[in-house]
């Protein structure tokens, strides 16, 4: 399972992906450019100390990370989604791909991930935070493959 962050523009919520990311051992992917340099100190507040102990993996543009790209399907989080998140059968090597918090993705890459989850909200509401979003959609797939990392390698799926 991998965590890939499509041009994030707000520190604080990298930083606090990088955070929940490192505390539950799922590597990240940053796609540049980002709206922020990557030492900013609210990107280091957000992170803690625990930023330090993230596996990131930077990639200065989308075409640059689709040419080395690493894991399974590629699952996009995205407010127009076609399946909700919890209806999703997870695979331990899927990516989890969040947009950018003023613009998600553009449409050529909404039309090309393997699938397209949206987490439901109530009537009138637009979208979550983009860290929570990532909070929410991780640990459903993580409790489905059975990939937290106090799990034992022999009762993952
Ligand atoms: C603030 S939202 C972006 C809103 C943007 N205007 C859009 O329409 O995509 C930032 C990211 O958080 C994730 N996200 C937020 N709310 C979501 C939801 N209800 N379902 C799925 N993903 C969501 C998506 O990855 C989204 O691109």
């Amino acid at each position: 399972m991998r965590l890939a962050l499509y041009q994030p523009d707000i520190p604080q919520n990298a930083g606090t992906i990088l955070r929940l990311a490192a505390c539950l051992g799922v590597p990240v992917d940053l796609i540049e450019p980002a709206g922020f340099v990557l030492g900013a100190r609210q990107f280091r507040r957000a992170g803690l100390d625990y930023a330090t102990r993230a596996v990131l993996c930077r990639h200065p543009s989308w075409e640059a990370y689709r040419h080395r790209r690493e894991g399974g399907r590629l699952v996009l989080l995205t407010t127009r989604g076609d399946v909700a998140y919890a209806d999703f059968a997870f695979a331990p090597d899927d990516v989890l791909l969040l947009g950018r918090e003023t613009a998600g993705v553009p449409d050529d890459l909404h039309a090309i991930a393997d699938a397209r989850l949206r987490i439901p909200m109530a009537e009138g509401c637009r979208s979550l935070n983009v860290a929570v979003a990532a909070a929410m959609v991780l640990g459903e797939a993580l409790r489905q493959t059975g990939e937290w990392p106090d799990t034992p390698r022999s009762e993952r799926s």
